[in-house]
């Protein structure tokens, strides 16, 4: 079977939806393709805290009623370490504020979007196969049930994440990977529990990182560093909390309340990127082209920045302003990239422990709680933190705004 659209989208996460959207609200027509199921890419597990630049797209085109409803607005977060917690006033440091709201929730949110357009969303097509980016005539085949389809379109965003088949079909030796992987993991579990604390809450102790956070008034988030090859059997329920209580805990008694556990996995930590996002008529977006470690959750808000970056490009290049958005595309979205891959780097590496048996391990550890003692006593240490984590300025237009 024949077909034809604009934009072909590779993957329906957060990159290919919110993409699709964008361009639905500029009349670009888009095909989005996605090899897994829908109730698998809702349910999804991943990180839930998004920037105050992503909550007003969601809200200034129209899919940010529920996030406004049931999103947790937050207005700092903690640091804990040595028995105390130390609050991270953003608000107050930047003007604005982050919102919990869980990643699958975002999707949820995104897919009625489509469905409600009736712009075609195609899950479970196998055999995703890109071609003809080099030239004018890029083409997509994909096979859905049994038949097999050839999408002709004018270009291809390839949002499907890490694992996906746009990267690899890069011509060889074209793109630079830079990747740094480190020796540890995350154990992450949701649990029905009310949050005992407002805010966010990232720690350091001679044990490991922790965090708590959260998803509604009555689930609770919490991580903890493990081995990156951990055997998550290994983890009872028990031994979970009592870690999570040792290393959350503080002098003045606060801990996290526990409840039951209905979700565990384990997260991989890498810091990975691509150059360029971009060959002929292929874009990358989001995962497809970089990951960052979570601790200071990034990977959806940077998915989220390069397609209004690629959307309003696209956007200029149809409406017959030229393409020199399209050409910059790459260059544009590596800035912000590199800058979140850096702040996603230095989090992770003030508040996690390195190899126990490395040389340096015990110095390390006090260089480690004397930075985060200078950050929390230096309303410019403090303030460098926030603004990164409230997310950098994104001045890229949305559709239906300021047009020139
Ligand atoms: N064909 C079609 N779809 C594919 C293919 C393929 N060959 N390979 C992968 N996909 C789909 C995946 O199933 C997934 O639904 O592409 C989608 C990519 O989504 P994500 O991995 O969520 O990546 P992205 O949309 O870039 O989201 C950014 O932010 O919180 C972080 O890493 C987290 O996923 C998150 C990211
Ligand atoms: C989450 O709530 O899942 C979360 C919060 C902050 C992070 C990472 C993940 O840095």
């Amino acid at each position: 079977m024949t077909e034809h659209t604009q934009v072909a989208i590779i993957g329906a996460g957060p990159a290919g939806l919110l993409l699709g959207h964008l361009l639905h609200l500029y009349g670009i027509d888009s095909v989005i393709l996605e090899n897994r199921s829908e109730p698998y890419v809702i349910e999804r597990v991943r990180a839930g805290v998004l920037e105050q630049h992503v909550v007003d797209m969601m809200v200034a085109t129209g899919v940010g009623d529920r996030l406004q409803r049931q999103g947790l607005r937050h207005g700092g977060v903690y640091l804990a370490f040595d028995g105390r917690r130390h609050h991270i006033d953003f608000e107050e440091l930047t003007g604005k504020s982050i919102w919990i709201y869980g990643q699958n929730e975002v999707v949820r949110d995104l897919i009625d979007a489509r469905r409600g357009t009736g712009r075609p969303l195609h899950f479970e097509v196998d055999q995703v196969r890109v071609a003809g980016f080099d030239g004018e005539s890029p083409t997509v085949r994909y096979v859905d049930g049994d038949v097999e389809h050839t999408l002709h379109c004018d270009y291809i965003a390839g949002c499907d994440g890490f694992h996906g088949v746009s990267r690899p079909a890069f011509p060889k030796g074209l793109l630079s990977t830079y990747e740094r992987i480190y020796p540890f993991g995350w154990l992450g579990i949701l649990a029905h529990a009310e949050p005992t604390s407002e805010e966010l809450v990232y720690a350091l102790h001679d044990r490991g990182f922790a965090l708590f956070s959260m998803r509604s008034p009555t689930v609770t988030r919490l991580y903890l560093q493990c081995d990156p090859d951990e055997d998550i059997s290994v983890w009872s329920d028990d031994r979970i909390w009592s870690e999570l209580g040792t290393r959350l805990g503080t002098d003045d008694g606060w801990r996290p309340k526990e409840g039951p556990i209905f979700q565990k996995g384990i997260t991989p930590m890498r810091s990975f990127v691509v150059e360029p996002m971009q060959c002929g008529r292929l874009f990358l977006a989001g995962d497809s082209a970089h990951t960052v470690p979570p601790t200071g959750a990034k990977g959806l808000n940077l998915a989220a920045a390069d397609v209004r970056v690629l959307a309003d490009a696209f956007w200029r290049q149809y409406s017959g302003r030229g393409g020199a958005a399209l050409e910059a595309y790459s260059e544009t979205c590596l800035k912000r990239v590199w800058k979140a891959q850096r702040f996603s780097w230095w989090m992770t590496s003030m508040l996690h422990l390195g190899p126990q048996d490395a040389p340096f391990a015990r110095f390390d550890y006090r260089r480690q709680v004397a930075e985060l003692d200078y950050l929390t006593g230096s309303r410019a240490g403090m303030t460098s933190l926030a603004e990164n984590y409230v997310g950098l300025p994104m001045d890229v237009p949305l559709p239906g705004l300021v047009r020139a």
